[in-house]
């Protein structure tokens, strides 16, 4: 089956080479949903100050050389509105029903490192971590769906100064104690009681520095107390990662740590290669176009004066190691907005050192803060902070307290109230633009009508019971498809934009795009059945073909919720 949208943008291309020569065919027609049509071009606007013609004579000219499985016709200044036929478009439906891709292509594989979620050991994991877990692990999914080869990589923050405090308020603590607080998420009081101690008791403070000493020598015992504090706190993000059916495991973890043996080499390999230089003490890469506000170039700080190394070097071996080891021809870093600079200095410096070689892309998927309802950033409530296993928890409560039919047995309640529980918060994550800040509000993640997770949850479960009514199954073949009323033309055409939707979504990594995508096919699909009666239809020949369109739409969401990391229960 083919995108409609880019058959007839092909279309357009043909007529362009015909009727004005070989060098038109690459010209963007400019295709864009139409009132009198099923699309428009209007690249005859475009094209006419170019061509020296009018654009009605463009587009008469367009008209006269298309080929499409279709209608042309001009109409205002030059808009040349083209209309599918209703056979080609039931016989791209009915191929796509009989697709198991259901049109998404399979791109040629390449090797793409997905860098997500990368909570803080020494910190508590907050909404924001949530959010890019969240859309991180939607590419992950849309990426190995299109057929490349996916690396996840969980870039913890398990290294640094603070992990000699953190270790000797577990010796403090005992063992058993301070991994009991780990494991339930307690990683801030913990931090903070860690951090009381050190600035106010001299002899915890010397303890804490003496044991980041022994920790950055990788002593053997040291070591042993840092797994102890690593392995209880990923015991905890495990289990949010659970809850939330996050496809992350601890073969994905790659730490700060894990680049440790390396920061000296890079730094050395850099200095003496020239890349980096020696500034006020410091080892820095001056990449180029960076500048202070006052014109001054821009340092990318890999060693401190005090020899010591930072976030920049880490990541300048992380991103070495994707390349020369993993292989990665594409990283997508999934990041909040305020790491923009340092990303983009992170690029540069990588190009600059030839690590990062022009064929490899470097992404950093910008994340937007979650704000509280006072429009500050969600973190705290009421002046403590937010656990996000209880928050989650509390998504599941409301969740089942919604669900439409109520004769539901406990435990069933239960598990739909987790799908369309962790389907609110995932989607309210995931259907604004990544980039953009949104509040964090359960009544409107949580309504079943508008563009919210459980409304499309509920979508699908409404397909699922016209099935059950009529004793018929989704998973059956139905059809032929034939397409007649308006309402059939309109869902058909859109189901058929779901292979495009999913690529672009891969290509832009832009989730959001097949939020309102499948957004749309729930509403056309809402309009179909207004209008088009599938168990009363007319003759078995419309209901098996409205059976059959029924099937595919929700084929299609269930694949695209997928994709987007969110379950559906097959009742709500
Ligand atoms: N741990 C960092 C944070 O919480 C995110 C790490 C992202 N990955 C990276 N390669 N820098 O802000």
């Amino acid at each position: 089956m083919t995108d409609p949208q880019l058959v007839l943008a092909e279309g357009v291309q043909r007529a362009l080479a015909a009727a004005f020569g070989p060098e038109y065919a690459a010209e963007d027609p400019l295709i864009r949903p139409s009132q009198f049509a099923d699309y428009q071009a209007n690249v005859a606007m475009s094209l006419a100050r170019r061509l020296g013609r009018a654009p009605r004579e463009v587009a008469q000219a367009i008209a006269d050389n298309i080929d499409i499985p279709g209608t042309v016709e001009i109409s205002g200044p030059g808009f040349v509105n083209l209309t599918l036929s209703d056979g080609w478009l039931a016989a791209q439906a009915a191929e796509q029903l009989a697709d198991d891709r259901l049109g998404v292509p399979v791109e040629t594989p390449a090797t793409v490192v997905v860098d997500y979620s990368a909570p803080n050991a020494a910190k508590e994991m907050h909404v924001g971590h949530l959010r890019t877990t969240v859309v991180g692990d939607a590419l992950v999914r849309v990426q190995a769906h299109l057929g490349h080869r996916v690396i996840r990589q969980n870039h913890l923050g398990d290294w640094g100064t603070p992990f000699g405090m953190l270790i000797e308020h577990l010796l403090d603590m005992g063992e058993a104690a301070a991994v009991a607080q780990l494991e339930a998420g307690e990683g801030n009081p913990y931090y903070q009681a860690a951090r009381a101690k050190f600035d106010s008791d001299p002899a915890f403070n010397e303890r804490a520095r003496a044991r980041v000493v022994t920790l950055q020598a990788e002593d053997p015992e040291t070591m042993r107390l840092w797994h102890i504090f690593m392995n209880a706190t990923i015991r905890y993000f495990n289990k949010v990662y659970t809850e939330l059916g996050v496809t992350l495991t601890d073969d994905d973890i790659a730490g700060e740590s894990m680049y440790n043996h390396m920061l000296a080499q890079v730094c050395d390999e850099l200095e003496s290669r020239g890349i980096a230089v020696i500034s006020d003490g410091a080892l820095c890469v001056f990449p180029p176009g960076f500048t202070g506000r006052e014109g001054q170039p821009l340092p990318f700080m890999i060693r401190k004066s005090d020899g010591g190394y930072g976030y920049a070097t880490t990541d300048l071996a992380t991103i070495r190691y994707r390349i020369q080891d993993l292989k990665a021809d594409r990283i997508i870093y999934v990041i909040g907005v305020t790491q923009s600079l340092h990303l983009q200095m992170l690029f540069a410096s990588a190009r600059l050192a030839g690590w990062l070689p022009d064929e490899v892309r470097a992404e950093h998927v910008q994340i937007g803060s979650v704000l509280g309802s006072d429009g500050k950033m969600f973190k705290t409530r009421a002046g403590k902070s937010i656990k996000l296993l209880e928050l989650l928890e509390e998504a599941e409560t409301r969740a089942a307290a919604v669900l439409v039919d109520r004769d539901y047995d406990e435990a069933t309640r239960a598990e739909i109230g987790h799908a369309v529980g962790m389907g609110a918060v995932k989607y309210a994550d995931l259907s604004v633009s990544h980039d953009s800040e949104y509040v964090f509000d359960f009544d409107r993640m949580l309504a079943l009508t508008g563009n919210t997770g459980p409304y499309l949850q509920y979508a699908t479960a409404r397909i699922r019971s016209i099935f059950r009514r009529g004793g018929f199954d989704p998973a059956e073949p139905h059809g032929p498809i034939v397409i007649g009323h308006p309402a059939e033309r309109a869902l058909a055409l859109q189901l058929l934009g779901f292979g495009a939707v999913v690529a672009e979504v891969g290509e832009a990594n832009a989730p959001h795009k097949l939020c309102a995508y499948l957004f749309d096919l729930a509403s056309a699909f809402t309009t179909f059945y207004e209008n088009c009666p599938v168990l009363k239809a007319d003759s078995e020949e419309d209901r098996q073909s409205r059976l059959a369109l029924a099937a595919l739409t929700l084929r299609v969401l269930v694949q695209g919720l997928d994709l987007l990391g969110i379950e559906v229960p097959e009742r709500m």
